[in-house]
């Protein structure tokens, strides 16, 4: 059985999307298992930079298969926008992407609630994407959401479904936070042009993944957001609405934990997060403005810039243990070049002393003062060139030699660079 499993390990942004393109050459089909197009994942090949927010990273490999499975909930504007702009640059998706029939899907009032509800919110707000992936997952957990197969079906019994959605999105948009209401005949009108438009795209995703692994065929499956925002296991509430653990692929794909085989944890050499929610390590001065640029760090999906901070090796560790992780990689190294010092997070104080893991409680959290373990920079220009694990910088090395100790897995990817091409793996790679 070859399947892998590709997660964020902090808060998201890890640079998930770059290392399933570049991973994807030695697949045959790759999942999107959970969330939706509050994911935001960046490609750089060739010299032309491609942004998915729902399509899964290993399109741009003319043979992969791409799955949406069950657990994505996917705004159909977007996913039909996204074909389009694949289309555009010729890269061709018909006969190799398949969504998922019971997949739930965006509707406009979930994007229309959520932002209703942040400004609402004021300062206790998430900081989300606005995207509806909150109410989208709200209404799959209380059993009124609609699904790819509802959309395709259309009729009396859609018709029944929608009546009764109205009604609540309405008493929420109009009663409680005072805005438009929703008319239906505009949500109808929507959603048959949309089951139209989705028909020729849906399928048993469960089935093929579970056809492929049987076959011998590799089974990439990328995960989006980052372990920190898982909805169990994140810092909530500070999270996103699903779980986006390796777990997750289970139950968003529908295939059993006996089917996953390695598990490669996405970190970035330094800790970035979008929205609010506390961040022990991040830079509020120069340093942190410094890897912001040097890093690009403006979120993929809503331009916001990252905050940025040391790399936390105790949020990380935590991450990869509820991940099961089997190898790290590690990405931007090379915008930790030219710094004179780089430090790790490796524990936290607190009021009851010094902590080794993510308290659950955020309140505890907030309070957490990182404890830090300091390593001499490496040079600005040091990683030019550079092919090879063993061609890095002796600094560098020392610094991802603790980093590998302390995570107690093998860093088997190491990322210094966005293109496709300035990529170091060690040995045969995650695949093997
Ligand atoms: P994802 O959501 O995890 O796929 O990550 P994003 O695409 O949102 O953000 C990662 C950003 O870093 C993108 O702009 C990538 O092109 C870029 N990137 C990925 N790996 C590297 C790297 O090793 N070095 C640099 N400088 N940029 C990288
Ligand atoms: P990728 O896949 C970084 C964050 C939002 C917000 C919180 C909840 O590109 O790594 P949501 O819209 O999901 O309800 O927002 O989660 N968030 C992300 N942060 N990368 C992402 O995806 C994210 N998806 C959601 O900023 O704090
Ligand atoms: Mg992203």
């Amino acid at each position: 059985m070859k399947s892998l499993v590709v997660v964020g390990a902090q808060w998201g942004d890890e640079g998930k999307g770059k290392v399933v393109d570049y991973l994807a050459a030695g697949a045959d089909s790759v999942a999107r298992f959970q969330g939706g197009n509050n994911a935001g994942h960046t490609l750089l090949v060739d010299g032309r930079q491609v942004i998915l927010h729902l399509i899964p990273s290993g399109v741009l490999h003319d043979r992969t298969r791409c799955y949406i499975g069950p657990g994505v909930v996917l705004d159909p504007g977007v996913f039909l926008e996204e074909i389009e702009t694949l289309k555009a640059i010729g890269t061709c998706t018909k006969e190799r992407l398949m969504l998922s029939e019971r997949l739930h899907v965006i509707l406009e009032p979930h994007k229309r609630i959520e932002a209703a509800r942040e400004l609402a919110a004021r300062d206790s707000k998430i900081g989300t994407t606005r995207r509806g992936i909150g109410p989208a997952y709200e209404a799959r957990a209380a059993r009124k959401g609609i699904r790819a197969c509802d959309l395709i079906r259309g009729g009396k019994d859609f018709e029944k479904k929608i009546d009764q959605l109205l009604e609540e999105w309405n008493y929420l948009l109009a009663g409680l936070y005072k805005e438009q209401p929703v008319h239906k005949d505009d949500v109808l009108e929507k959603c048959e042009k949309f089951g139209r438009e989705l028909k020729p795209y849906v399928g048993d995703v469960p089935g093929e993944i579970e056809k492929d692994l049987e076959q011998g065929r590799a089974v990439l499956f990328e995960g989006a957001q980052g372990s920190l925002l898982d909805c169990d296991h994140g810092t909530y509430p500070y999270v996103t609405s699903s779980n986006t653990i390796a777990g997750a692929v289970c139950t968003g794909c529908g295939i059993g934990p006996t089917r996953i085989k390695k598990v490669l944890c996405v970190a970035k050499a330094y800790t970035t997060r979008v929205g609010e929610g506390p961040f022990p390590t991040e830079l509020e001065d120069e340093l942190g403005e410094r890897l912001r640029v040097k890093g690009g760090e403006f979120g993929a999906t809503t331009g916001r810039p990252r905050r940025c901070g040391w790399l936390d090796m105790t949020a990380l560790k935590y991450a990869l243990d509820r991940n099961g992780g089997t190898a790290l990689a590690i990405t931007k190294l090379d915008v930790l070049a030219g710094l004179e010092e780089i430090n790790i997070c490796t524990g936290y104080e607190t009021d009851r002393g010094l902590i080794h893991t993510v308290p659950p409680s955020i309140e505890i959290f907030e309070k957490c003062k990182p404890v830090f373990e300091t390593f001499p920079g490496f040079d600005k220009d040091s990683l030019e060139g550079v092919d090879s694990m063993e061609g890095l910088p002796r600094e560098a090395r020392a610094y991802l030699d603790r980093v590998e100790e302390m995570a107690g897995i093998p860093i088997e990817m190491i990322s210094i660079g966005p293109e496709r091409n300035r990529t170091l793996v060690k040995g045969a790679g995650p695949w093997v």
